[in-house]
């Protein structure tokens, strides 16, 4: 087996929360990008693009969000759409990655999300790859209209994943993993 299979068989994401400095520095962080962007792509369209949120607009825009949440009727469980909110502020590192599909005579917009999924994948494996823990996380903001100035989104862009990354020493126990053979078959005609 080798050290792939072993990391892939045994990987695990941890909390936000528990990700503390170091992050990744620039050059760590242009390998994350290098890796993140070697992905499926049918059609060569490279539909997705990253954006770093730096500390400081992190705040601005936990700020404009939680300003906006108050504003919204009918949103339900308001105090845990606060504490997904305020994740936002913790890691040393928070890349979001957007997906920028759109309509194509011949790539289905779907296929274009998934690349944009898969470019998830490839940060929160880069990103262990060089000795840092991640998260993907979306939250309430993510699917909120009203938010998408706040997040910056341009027409048609949706945001694919918000990725923390950092450093965590907190061992990460495992998590029900579903049987295969409930998500398996052998077609048989
Ligand atoms: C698109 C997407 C969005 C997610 N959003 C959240 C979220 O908002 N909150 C959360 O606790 N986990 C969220 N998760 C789950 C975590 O990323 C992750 O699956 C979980 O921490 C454990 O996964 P692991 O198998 O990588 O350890 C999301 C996963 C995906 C794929």
């Amino acid at each position: 087996m080798t050290d792939l299979t072993e990391y892939m068989k045994t990987r695990r994401s941890s909390l936000s929360l528990t990700l503390d400095p170091p992050g990744p520095d620039d050059t760590q962080l242009r390998t994350i990008l290098h890796v993140a962007t070697r992905v499926p792509d049918h059609g060569k369209l490279a539909p997705w693009r990253f954006e770093l949120w730096p500390g400081p607009v992190r705040q601005k825009i936990h700020e404009d969000l939680l300003q906006l949440l108050a504003g919204l009727e009918d949103m339900p469980d308001r105090e845990k759409q606060v504490q997904a909110t305020r994740k936002l502020l913790h890691a040393p590192c928070v890349l979001v990655v957007i997906s920028t599909a759109q309509a194509h005579p011949k790539i289905p917009i779907w296929e274009q999300h998934l690349s944009a999924g898969a470019a998830c994948m490839n940060t929160l494996i880069a990103s262990n790859s060089l000795g840092f823990e991640a998260q993907w996380l979306t939250a309430w903001y993510v699917y909120e209209d009203k938010a998408r100035k706040i997040l910056g989104l341009k027409d048609g862009e949706q945001i694919a994943g918000i990725i923390h990354i950092g450093t965590s020493e907190i061992a990460k126990s495992e998590r029900p993993r579903p049987e295969i053979d409930n998500h398996f078959s052998i077609r048989e005609s």
